[in-house]
């Protein structure tokens, strides 16, 4: 088992396999990076597979593959099967911008993923449009579509910002209970590389949206997830709202995060970061794994939220959400 330097059981990693994107979402990298890393500082598949393999066998069995767009490395679905035949009980998950997928869902789904978080911050075509910066609705909304039809199990990400999204709250949660799929409202988070006159709705404020047309009760957080949960009372359906200003989930914390360069992020909120490259890239899995035990020793505690630290609209970590998978 891996146990953090706080006596918290880590389980959970996030492996971010691309920094590169399809979309320009004006809260995450509204403009093309001045650089992309290097294509011959990513690690490959293989050495990648390395280090979870090792994780997995430590305890690690939650994995979450990110971007970036994930879907826009190549042959991502064998890095998937490669995951899913060394332990097929591993809860397996991928965030994407669904713009690939209505090709790319089958492929998925017969590599052995079971789940998918796919971004969706408006049912208008125009307004899509404007956040990601390129027409890409149809694509999602037939993205979301395949991946039902073949049988993975799906979770919306909306964004809701000020005068661009922010009257579809219901229109999305309408949406996605008929569906069958759950609803995430993530608050906006500020960093430096989001276009700047964004302006993110309040937990309460997304509420009291919402309160317009229903009775909503709270219920609880989910598990060590961030997100915390409200049923709607006339109809029974469940959604979630991840405030990441908060700190309360941090107790509870049971994640890592490893980007495509091999660095393990013990905390999305803190600069932190330590390289297991070199190591995996020599296949010297033992020495990977002492880094990761340094990593798991120094995690902090909880994120900056905490009073006196930070003020709301300051940003946590000069890292950008498409290195690190948000
Ligand atoms: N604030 C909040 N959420 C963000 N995401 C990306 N950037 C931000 C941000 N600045 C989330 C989106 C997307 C997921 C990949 O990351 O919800 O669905
Ligand atoms: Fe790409 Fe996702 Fe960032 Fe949008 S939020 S630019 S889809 S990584």
């Amino acid at each position: 088992m891996l146990i953090d330097g706080h006596g918290r059981t880590v389980n959970y990693l996030r492996v971010s396999v691309t920094e590169r994107c399809n979309f320009r979402c004006q809260y995450c990298m509204p403009e093309k990076p001045f650089s992309w890393v290097p294509k011959e500082n990513l690690l490959s598949f293989e050495e990648l597979f390395l280090f979870i393999k090792a994780a997995m066998d430590e305890g690690v069995d939650k994995i979450r593959i990110t971007g970036g767009e994930p879907l826009l490395r190549e042959d991502l679905d064998t890095f998937i099967k490669m995951i899913n035949d060394h332990n097929p009980d591993v809860d397996l998950a991928m965030t994407t911008n669904g713009f690939l997928l209505p090709e790319a869902a089958p492929r998925l789904k017969a590599a052995g993923l079971k789940r998918l978080n796919i971004s969706l911050d408006s049912l208008k075509p125009d307004i899509a449009a404007k956040i990601a910066q390129k027409d890409v609705l149809s694509h999602v909304l037939a993205g979301i579509d395949k991946a039902l039809e073949v049988g993975l199990k799906v979770k919306i990400n909306m964004v809701p910002l000020k005068g661009i999204n922010d009257e579809e709250i219901i229109d999305i949660l309408d949406y996605c209970r008929q569906k069958g799929m759950k609803v995430r409202f993530i608050e906006y988070m500020e960093n430096r590389h989001a276009d700047e006159s964004l302006k993110g709705m309040h937990g309460k404020e997304i509420l009291s949206k919402i309160k317009e047309k229903y009775t909503i009760r709270a219920l609880g957080r989910e598990g060590a997830s961030p997100s915390f949960n409200y049923i709607i009372e006339e109809n029974g359906y469940e959604f979630g709202l991840i405030d990441p200003h908060k700190h309360d989930f941090c107790e509870s914390c049971n994640r890592i995060r490893l980007t495509a360069e091999g660095f393990l992020i013990p905390c999305l909120y803190f600069d932190e970061a330590m390289s297991i490259a070199e190591h995996v890239k020599k296949g010297d899995v033992e020495a990977a794994s002492q880094v990761l035990a340094k990593v798991l020793k120094d995690k902090p505690k909880e994120n900056r939220w905490i009073e006196g630290e930070m003020e709301e609209g300051q940003e946590v970590s000069s890292r950008a959400f498409y290195e690190t998978g948000g």
